[in-house]
């Protein structure tokens, strides 16, 4: 069969007669994946390790370490053209490294691998101290925040914007924009019309920085990748606006959402916020524990490259994968005790940053070192805060999943409770 012509109603039939449970998973519209996003994805484990979803254009679904690992690690056999599996209209696709297939993706993970080295994030760790320390005195001096607005979305921005040419003057202006394609989808934006909007205005923050770098460089992302050749000739200005909204895409909601859940998760653990500032040396392990459990992208998508039976399904071309990273990381075949935080686990084979494949994440360093630096700093100024109301605590959910607020307050009054 050729690529693209597989219907959902055939694979639905080939799921039934390999006897694969067929279930409507749908995290683009079913209100309980907005309660709790990872809770329900760990919870499809119970599903099965295969499964498959009648949800949006049909996708099957994999919830197993080993097998997602398999996927993540074989380009040749999964494609990653198609980054949004579970939504109806997926929305429109850059020239991203995370849609692209060999070679293609090589050449340009090349081109970005110097921005996200040990070193650059090196060069960036004072700045994201700095910032860290900055907004830790300032919730100190007022006594509450919300965490996800005052913190975890600040800090992200404060250390990468500047380095994608754009003014910290505008970062709210800037988040706001960059993270509402994340809150759309068939529920609330059916025929796509504010998600284009959102992208275009990302894309014409973008058309005016590349236009000016190109007149005028600077030392900053934009300027360095206009420097870049690809197969022998430059980049296009069209080229390096795409990489510049896939890096700020990628940079700043996934930490954030990281920040948010580990000090949800924190914020109820009081012998855990002693260890940090006795022991600041599990502050590492924590933060690998932490990318584990709370994966802030919980599943990513492959297609099908060609036809193949996999543990005992047929899989052809053209077919829509979901891997279930949430799921995997909390397989008790890889991680005993899976929903324990154990700063101590090694060694760290967890999927949160991917499978470990060509398209692991290009910028894993640089959302270690933030989150490092976020506990290291935080803990030194604020070692008792506990949650305020959360009865409105809801997610958004996208190909990343993110709490729009969590109300924290400093100081030891009130009950600690994380879910
Ligand atoms: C805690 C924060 C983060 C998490 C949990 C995270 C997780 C992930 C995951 C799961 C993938 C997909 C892997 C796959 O498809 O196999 C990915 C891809 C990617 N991430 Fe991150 N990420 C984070 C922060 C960042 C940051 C700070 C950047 C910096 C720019 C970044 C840049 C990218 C890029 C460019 C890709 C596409 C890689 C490719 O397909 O080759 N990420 N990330």
């Amino acid at each position: 069969m050729s690529q693209g012509t597989v219907t959902s109603a055939d694979a639905e039939a080939r799921a039934r007669s390999a006897g694969v449970p067929v279930v409507d998973f749908d995290p683009e519209c079913d209100p309980v994946f907005k309660d709790d996003p990872l809770g329900t994805i760990l919870a499809a484990r119970q599903i099965g390790d295969i499964f498959y979803s009648t949800a949006a254009r049909g996708f099957w679904v994999v919830s197993r370490h080993e097998l997602c690992r398999e996927i993540s690690q074989d380009p040749a056999g999964y494609s990653n053209r198609e980054t949004f599996t579970f939504y109806r209209n997926p929305p429109p696709v850059f020239q991203s490294p995370a849609n692209l297939d060999p070679p293609d993706h090589a050449k340009i993970r090349r081109l970005i691998a110097p921005l996200l080295s040990p070193a650059a994030v090196r060069r960036l760790e004072p700045r994201a101290r700095a910032s860290v320390a900055a907004i830790a005195d300032e919730v100190l001096e007022r006594g509450a925040c919300d965490f996800m607005a005052d913190v975890a979305l600040r800090i992200p921005a404060e250390v990468f914007l500047e380095q994608m040419g754009l003014p910290l003057s505008r970062a709210d202006e800037i988040i706001a924009t960059r993270l509402l394609p994340g809150k759309l989808n068939a529920s609330n934006d059916p025929d796509g019309t504010l998600l284009a909007a959102a992208v275009s205005e990302v894309r014409s923050m973008f058309e005016e920085v590349v236009a000016e770098r190109r007149r005028r460089p600077a030392d900053d992302v934009p300027s360095y990748l206009l420097s870049q050749t690809v197969d022998g000739r430059p980049l296009s200005d069209e080229e390096v606006l795409q990489l510049c909204h896939t890096l700020l895409g990628t940079s700043l909601g996934t930490t954030a959402s990281t920040m948010a859940f580990l000090f949800q998760w924190l914020a109820g653990q009081p012998e855990m916020r002693r260890r940090i500032t006795d022991t600041p040396e599990v502050v590492h392990g924590l933060v690998d524990e932490a990318v584990r459990r709370f994966p802030a992208i919980p599943m990513v998508s492959r297609t099908v490259r060609a036809d193949r039976d996999v543990r005992g399904v047929t899989w052809k071309e053209g077919d829509r994968l979901l891997l279930l990273l949430a799921a995997a990381n909390a397989d008790p075949d890889v991680f005993p005790a899976p929903a324990h935080v154990d700063p101590e686990r090694r060694p760290a084979r967890h999927l949160g940053f991917g499978g470990g494949g060509p398209h692991r994440c290009a910028g894993a360093l640089l959302a270690h070192m933030e989150l490092r630096v976020l506990v290291e700093e935080w803990h030194r100024r604020i070692a008792d805060y506990h949650l305020g109301d959360l009865s409105d605590l809801t997610h958004e959910v996208s190909v990343a999943v993110r709490m729009t607020s969590l109300p924290l307050v400093v100081g030891t009054a009130g009950v600690p409770s994380a879910r």
